[in-house]
């Protein structure tokens, strides 16, 4: 009987394994062919921040409407709260995500409403040795943001590098709109969230 279920509980590890392969890896991304297959599973990564360009700020058209709802991996989230740097093999998750409603019962301002598109960027010698500091930009949405592409093509360095190169606060990534990596720079367990020092920034006191 125990080792009936000492014998069940290996098989569901061994399976848990199996379903988990990237973690094993320490990749979280797929390149097949010089193609990034469109990853899943990015909404239980972590979540570090919403920029938003609302269209009607930009005369109708934002360059990346509306919300842009940004995901890491979770191994290299870990790395950038010990070593506050992005470890060869980050990945970043970009969804875009329209203004749905310009007023609830809170107040008026800028509500999510439905997903119409999907980004992602990765830093990775292996793949990308020719890239300015290894990164790489994708895009799996549709002209009409109403469907994504199963696999995307790296966009050429000078549509995307260069401005993330000369705008963004750390190694190409704009971390200076991204409270959850700011704070949590090389943080260690503090950047988990509660924790006095990282609740405020300095620009608010510093916290107590
Ligand atoms: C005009 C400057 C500019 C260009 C060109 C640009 N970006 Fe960005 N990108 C930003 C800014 C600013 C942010 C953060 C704020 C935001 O999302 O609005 C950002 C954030 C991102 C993020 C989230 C992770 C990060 O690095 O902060 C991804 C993914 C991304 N951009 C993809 C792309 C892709 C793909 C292209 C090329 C098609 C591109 N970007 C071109 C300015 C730019």
């Amino acid at each position: 009987m125990k080792f009936k279920i000492l014998s069940g509980l290996v098989i569901a590890v061994v399976a848990q394994l199996a379903i988990a392969t990237p973690v094993i890896a320490g990749e979280y991304f797929t390149m097949n062919d010089g193609k990034l297959e469109r990853p899943t599973g990015y909404r239980e990564w972590i979540y570090v921040g919403t920029p938003v360009t609302p269209n009607d700020m930009n005369n109708g058209k934002a360059a990346f409407p509306e919300h842009h709802n940004v995901y890491i991996d979770p191994k290299s989230w870990s790395h950038w709260k010990e070593h506050g740097e992005f470890r060869d093999g980050t990945i970043l998750m970009k969804e875009l995500v329209s203004v749905g409603s310009k007023a609830a019962v809170s107040g008026a301002g800028c509500f999510q409403g439905e997903f119409i598109g999907l980004e992602a960027t990765i830093k990775s010698k292996k793949h990308f040795a020719d890239e300015p500091g290894n990164w790489a930009y994708f895009s799996f949405t549709s002209k009409d943001h109403k469907t994504l592409a199963p696999t995307a093509t790296a966009f050429p360095a000078e549509s995307c590098n260069g401005c993330h190169a000369n705008a963004a606060a750390d190694d190409f990534v704009f971390t200076q709109y991204y409270p959850v990596l700011s704070a949590g720079k090389g943080a260690g367990k503090k950047a988990s969230g509660g924790h006095s020092d990282t609740i405020m920034n300095s620009a608010m006191g510093g916290g107590q």
